[in-house]
């Protein structure tokens, strides 16, 4: 088994790289790390590379970079993927911050790159856009979440941190709550890509950014429940869905195997489980269960609304619709009541 420290970079193809390129740095606020005719690879100001561009027909990402502990010997590496049964091949020059890999392919078909030792990007310190800390988490869909989650922490060390019933996965690899997720649908795609954000007024910040560029908010912001992080959603010009978050949960100490505590946490302590299937999507109330048509995933067949694994529940929703009139009826006749009684005095 291999014990991933954390994501690098998604590789992103796209249709229009310069469209993207001007995405990145301008509004996300990446900065331009090396731009070569079909490629163009951007990092965080502070040097982490976070995504790569290339020239393609469709918006999808078939890669994704993960590192191992500085200093490991990749070829050690490779015999312990060979002793899980995968085949795994030696590249160079992946970015300009790494300079080799180990490539093979996880059972959904994203190409994996294993990295150990890493050279961050020149520092920028120029002031544009969201100016993410960190390529957070990405989340895809596919149909074999279960299996998924089996080779993520069989073979690279990942652990569960959450479940949302059976068909959404959160992965950690760090404290992070989540650096991977799967959802189950029937097509195998890319649900949505997050960065990470110092803290809620960079939220703030980034919604008037968006704003400014004429670029809506399609959900949020709201904090999930799953997770517990500030978030909000909008899609970039290819219609991947980006999101901004703060405040995600951390697991300091996995022997401890609760997450630090928080006063928001619904449990005490709160470790990782399973959560139900009506699970609000938003602690906060507005939209908290689904998503406007707008952000919503494909769906899985016949299925609610489904966001960031967070999915409508129409049988217990409905069912708490009555409750709520009865409530209220209940207050209406108490009202009615209070006014027929006679005044005294
Ligand atoms: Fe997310």
């Amino acid at each position: 088994m291999l014990d991933i420290k954390r994501a690098g970079h998604s590789t992103l193809t796209t249709p229009d790289i310069e469209k993207m390129v001007d995405y990145f740095t301008r509004i996300v606020g990446l900065s331009l790390a090396a731009r070569e005719k079909n490629r163009a690879i951007l990092a965080t100001k502070s040097g982490l590379e976070a995504i790569v561009l290339e020239k393609g027909g469709a918006a999808e990402a078939p890669r994704l970079s993960m590192q191992v502990a500085p200093g490991s010997d990749l070829g050690e590496v490779a015999s312990r993927l060979k002793k899980a049964g995968l085949k795994s091949e030696r590249r160079s020059d992946i970015t300009p911050g790494i300079g080799e890999a180990l490539a093979f392919t996880d059972p959904k078909g994203t190409t994996i790159e294993v990295f150990s030792d890493f050279n961050f990007a020149p520092e920028d310190n120029t002031f544009t856009g969201v100016m993410p800390i960190k390529f957070g988490h990405i989340a895809y869909q596919c149909p074999d979440v279960k299996g998924m989650v089996k080779f993520y922490c069989d073979v690279l060390g990942f652990r569960v941190s959450d479940w949302r019933s059976d068909f959404f996965a959160f992965l950690r690899c760090s404290r992070d709550h989540h650096t991977v997720n799967f959802l189950r649908n029937d097509k195998t795609a890319i649900h949505h890509i997050a960065f990470e954000v110092r803290d809620w007024s960079d939220i703030k910040r980034a919604c008037d950014i968006l704003a400014r560029n004429e670029i809506k908010l399609t959900w949020g912001p709201i904090r999930h429940i799953i997770g517990h992080n500030i978030a909000i959603y909008h899609k970039n010009p290819d219609g991947i869905v980006i999101e901004f978050f703060t405040d995600l949960d951390q697991m300091h100490d996995e022997e401890l195997g609760y997450f630090e505590p928080r006063p928001w946490h619904q449990d005490r302590p709160q470790r990782p489980k399973v959560w139900g299937d009506d699970t609000p999507s938003n602690w906060w109330g507005p939209m908290s269960h689904g998503s406007p048509a707008s952000a919503q995933a494909p769906l899985q067949p016949g299925a609610a609304p489904v966001h960031h694994g967070l999915q409508a529940a129409p049988a217990k929703a409905s069912a708490r619709k009555p409750a709520v009139a009865q409530a209220r009826a209940k207050q209406a006749q108490k009202k009615s009541r209070a006014s027929r009684k006679p005044r005294r005095g």
